[in-house]
């Protein structure tokens, strides 16, 4: 078993042949502006940028503003301009079973085509377009053919409710839909464009919807308003001249949980994005586009699959496998199989599907040949030392080293991680800042703390990724993220920093979850619970859950006769599907509680944390501060019921 100082150094071929070397690491911490400077070579820019960063009005950075690019261009044409159009983009595996190669030629091409059938459709620079998508290639071609226009995708989880589309359509006044008839699911296909038009009933700003068939089932087509993928797109012409934007021009807006109930539309640009996430996915995982066969086992609706599966694999030019289905379907050797059949190089996963095939036992991945690995990422929440080394040793057989990637929605980049070839690995610790930033762990005071002991994670730099705001809402940004510690990025997680200076993340600090590495926030949960007829009151936490990380647990307090006659098993399941039905299956309480009161303090305000004690079983803490003790001898006698 691991302790806090066991390290893994990397293995010696790819140490000797390893893209960063420590050398570069020293330089770039010392000159960070030169570091980027330099690093703004990885794009072909129309006009070159002259000034890196410009600091004149924080928090609203700006990065390489006067250069001006094409991010598709970057994406695309650009490889198949020096020769490596043949070069496989995607391995695309469906979830029945059908498998797409698509090369860099023909991505690009088909990219033109969606550009041209947008264009056709009245999509122009500065728009947004919603997609709500299976992972299938054309989800991909959908992203890059905003870009290429300069319009804004705002894609949100195909497993997100028509509600939770609606609100995201509304919030970002999106105009055009892209979706599909249907997608599959463990190989049967379940409907989704039903649920665009649920949504659509709510949105009056849709002028456009734009339909792929994937499964092939009936599907209602409004007239005048929906239009097929293969007629709209399949009739244009795979050519199209694209125009240059400023590095600040928006690329995308995406939807993230904050800690109160109404999502955040993170915004994205372009120069800085496609710098800092291109750099990482070069650095952090080692990648040799040319060998590598590089596959993060993330969905394109949250941004593992914006930043590492489509705009950093593409702007290096790097072969990926895109996978639409899930781990167990047919078999749960799945994921092995893909690897072993394509040979894949690099995984990028999270911890939480670590966690379940360590539970499905190490017997299945070891029926396949997985000798083409050679490194292992993981995203999404901490890596628990169990899981680090079940993965180090089951799936990279003590020979990749494994890369546990800290970053977020906003930051778009990685921020901390291992660079496989110059750090060592530390079971648990995601390690060091990413060259050129700069990261703290600090007290309330905002005091850095060296020492092991718990405090926040900040950036004290700002870096080429990040936010540049949230979406209608400067305020909101401003607050959220650069008011708690003044002119400091904070993150919303605890972390410590140890005695060799290595960051290891604690988890959120705020009314945060982190289920299966998905955010989900607590006051949207209660939010959904409390608009049940039956629910007077709500309280969501998040519980330590063995497999997903996090799971919610919710303690809800019913309406005075509302569900009165109505079997209590019925009730739990009823809301639990409620809060599915209003968000997402993702956001299905594990476990819901009707309790007759809620511990608060005596300013009114939910002790979460003695929820949260309750939740887990353990010893309640200090229970002074509430305005009734004895609610906790209640809320315990209905659990115990
Ligand atoms: O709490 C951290 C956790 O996930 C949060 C960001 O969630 P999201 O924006 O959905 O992005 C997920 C994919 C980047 C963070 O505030 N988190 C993410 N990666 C890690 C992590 N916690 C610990 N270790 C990580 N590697």
């Amino acid at each position: 078993m691991a302790d806090d100082s066991t390290t893994f150094p990397p293995p010696a071929e790819l140490a000797a042949n390893a893209n960063f070397t420590k050398d570069m690491y020293d330089r770039a911490q010392a000159d960070p502006l030169a570091f980027w400077t330099e690093q703004a070579n990885r794009l072909s820019w129309a006009t070159a940028p002259t000034q890196t960063l410009d600091e004149s009005n924080p928090p609203f950075y700006k990065w390489y503003a006067d250069g001006t690019l094409n991010a598709a261009y970057n994406c695309l044409d650009r490889h198949v301009e020096a020769g490596n159009g043949d070069r496989v983009a995607f391995y695309w595996e469906g979830d029945p079973g059908d498998t797409r190669t698509i090369t860099y030629a023909q991505l690009t091409e088909e990219v033109c085509k969606a550009a041209n059938a947008l264009t056709e459709l009245g999509v122009k620079s500065g728009d947004r377009v919603a997609l709500y998508l299976p992972m299938i290639p054309e989800a991909v071609v959908a992203m890059l053919a905003c870009a290429r226009l300069g319009a804004m995708h705002v894609v949100v989880f195909a497993g997100f409710s028509a509600d939770a589309l609606a609100a995201r359509i509304n919030d970002c006044d999106c105009q055009v839909v892209i979706t599909a008839d249907g997608q599959y699911r463990r190989g049967k296909p379940a409907p989704l464009k039903a649920a665009v038009d649920k949504a659509l009933e709510h949105t009056p700003g849709v002028r456009s919807t734009i339909v792929v068939q994937r499964t092939g089932e009936d599907v209602a087509m409004a007239e005048g308003r929906d239009v097929w993928w293969h007629d709209v797109v399949g009739r244009q012409s795979g050519e199209h001249k694209y125009e240059v934007f400023p590095a600040e021009h928006p690329l995308y807006v995406m939807y993230t949980s904050g800690s109160t109930g109404k999502p955040k539309g993170i915004l994205h640009t372009t120069g800085g994005y496609l710098v800092g996430t291109s750099f990482t996915h070069w650095a952090s995982f080692d990648l040799k586009a040319e060998t590598d066969v590089f596959w993060t086992a993330a969905d394109i609706g949250w941004v593992t699959g914006h930043s590492y599966l489509v705009y950093a694999p593409l702007v290096n030019g790097a072969t990926s496998v895109m996978y639409e289905g899930t781990p167990d379907s047919p078999h749960q050797g799945r994921w092995w199989e893909l690897i072993d059949k394509y040979k894949v190089s690099i995984l990028y996963c999270a911890p939480t599907a670590i966690r379940t095939f360590m539970k499905w036992g190490e017997q299945v991945p070891a029926k396949y040949d997985l000798s083409s690995l050679r490194v292992l990422g993981s995203v999404g929440e901490p890596i628990n030392p169990e899981a680090y080394l079940w993965y180090r040793h089951n799936i990279g057989h003590d020979n990749c080293p494994v890369v546990d990637t800290w970053w977020q929605t906003e930051t778009g980049m990685h921020m901390i991680a291992p660079l496989p070839g110059i750090e060592n690995g530390k079971p648990g610790a995601a390690m060091r800042p990413i060259p050129g930033t700069s990261i703290k762990v600090v007290n309330d005071e905002g005091h850095e703390l060296t020492d092991d002991s718990t405090g926040y994670l900040i950036i004290d730099k700002p870096w080429p990724a990040m936010l540049r705001t949230l979406w209608g809402d400067d305020q909101r940004y401003v607050d959220t993220y650069w008011s708690r510690f003044p002119g400091k990025y904070f993150a919303g997680d605890g972390a410590k920093v140890d005695a060799d200076g290595d960051i290891w993340l604690l988890g959120r600090v705020d009314d945060v979850m982190n289920v299966s590495g998905h955010r989900l926030s607590t006051t949207e949960i209660e939010s959904a619970l409390v608009g049940h007829p039956w629910v007077a009151e709500s309280a969501v936490v998040g519980a330590a859950d063995e497999t997903t990380g996090q799971a919610i647990v919710a303690f809800v307090i019913l309406r005075g006769g509302a569900a009165d006659g109505i079997d209590a098993d019925e009730v739990i399941q009823t809301l639990r599907t409620h809060v599915a039905q209003e968000i997402s299956p993702i956001a299905r309480p594990r476990q819901l509680m009707v309790v007759p009161e809620l511990p608060k303090t005596r300013s009114g305000k939910i002790m979460r944390r003695l929820l949260r004690d309750l939740a887990e079983n353990r010893e309640l803490g200090d229970v002074t501060t509430l305005t009734d003790a004895t609610v906790v001898t209640l809320i315990q006698d209905n659990m115990r019921k």
